[in-house]
């Protein structure tokens, strides 16, 4: 039985990674300190003797015994809610714990594939945006602390690939959302769905012209699953290349819930990107993939998702967001 450690497992990506290396049949470890992910994410796994569940923090030093075949780096905060809130740990668990992970997969043999992400091509002038585009981050703005970490997680992973010629694999992630995002995580989706539940008028940022392409977890987690067994070591894009403005996506959230809320618009933050879309003719022609859920599909099982939680999450979304704004 083959064996992977998944760091961010119990997240939201991460733990649609580990439901799927368990569908296929391979030994899960995952590692996670709770941060910004959840538990209940993985429950369901705890009763299998082919899954176990570190709680630990990749930034410090990681032991696992026994083999890996495969180390999935995925642990870091990765909403604009999170990792402004948690700036120090954001930078250390993209370069310490990528090190770490590194590390690891060197004493194991093992192969690593690391979470990257759109945010890496910053405020893009390039439109939409393949590999070879390098970016425009800016690296003393609030966001610089996501996106300098994970470019510098990147040059990490590749430095350790031709220096010590670890096998090693970049997945650059676009938008994805699908169940077991958290509500209160700031991210666009859940904010429009977690307010249109509440009953209150759903938040637009700046005149809402700005795009974004959202990718189910789904179709993300085959392509994650095609990258970590293809021979390609330098980056690929995954994500979805539908793009939609903010305010047709919140109309599509008004319709899919059937509020009778509207769009409000209220200031941009500092360095929002003005539009995203993935170029994925890498993906489609190394891996064979591209996305299969069309977003009507993708929004209506996330939304029965988030209307069978408990009904405090609903509010305790609204406390966080009151809190995060003093
Ligand atoms: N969801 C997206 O659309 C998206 C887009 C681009 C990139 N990504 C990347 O995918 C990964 C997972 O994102 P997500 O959306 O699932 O976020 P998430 O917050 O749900 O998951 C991240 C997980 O990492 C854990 N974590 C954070 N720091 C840690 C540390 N030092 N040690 C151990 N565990 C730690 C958290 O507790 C959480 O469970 C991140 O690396 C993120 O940057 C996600």
């Amino acid at each position: 039985m083959k064996r992977v450690l998944i760091t961010g497992g119990a997240g939201f990506l991460g733990s649609h990674l580990c439901d799927r290396f368990i569908k296929e049949g391979y030994h899960v470890i995952a590692m996670d300190n709770l941060i910004t992910g959840d538990i209940r994410n993985i429950e369901h796994l705890f009763k299998l003797p082919n899954f176990e569940f570190y709680h630990h923090d990749v930034s410090k030093f990681i032991h696992v015994p026994g083999e890996l075949d495969y180390i999935l780096h995925f642990a870091s905060p990765a909403s604009p809610i999170d990792y402004l809130k948690i700036p120090i740990q954001t930078l250390k668990v993209g370069s310490l714990g990528i090190h770490n992970c590194l590390g690891l997969a060197r004493v194991k043999k093992a192969r690593v594939l690391i979470a990257s992400t759109s945010e890496i091509y910053g405020d893009p002038t390039v439109h939409p945006q393949p590999e070879e585009y390098w970016g425009n981050v800016n690296p003393v703005g609030p966001r610089g602390v996501y996106d300098e970490a994970k470019r510098f997680q990147e040059a990490m992973t590749m430095a350790y690939h031709t220096y010590h010629g670890l096998e090693t694999r970049i997945v650059r992630i676009f938008n994805t959302y699908g169940p077991r995002m958290r509500l209160n995580d700031g991210r666009v989706l859940p904010a429009f769905i977690g307010q249109a539940l509440r009953g209150e008028d759903l938040t637009v940022f700046g005149d809402g012209s700005q795009t974004r392409s959202f990718c189910y977890v789904d179709d993300l987690v085959e392509g994650i699953y095609r990258l970590l067994l293809s021979d390609y070591a330098y980056p690929v894009n995954i994500g979805n290349p539908s793009e939609i403005t903010i305010k047709e996506f919140g109309e599509e959230i008004i319709k899919l819930t059937g509020t009778t809320q509207k769009l409000v618009l209220k200031d941009l933050p500092k360095d929002d990107p003005k539009q995203r879309q993935p170029d994925i003719t890498k993906a489609k022609a190394i891996l064979d993939w591209e996305p299969k859920v069309s977003r009507s599909e993708g929004l209506r099982i996330t939304y029965d998702y988030f209307k069978s939680l408990p009904e405090e999450e609903l509010y305790h979304a609204a406390y966080h967001r009151e809190f995060e704004k003093k």
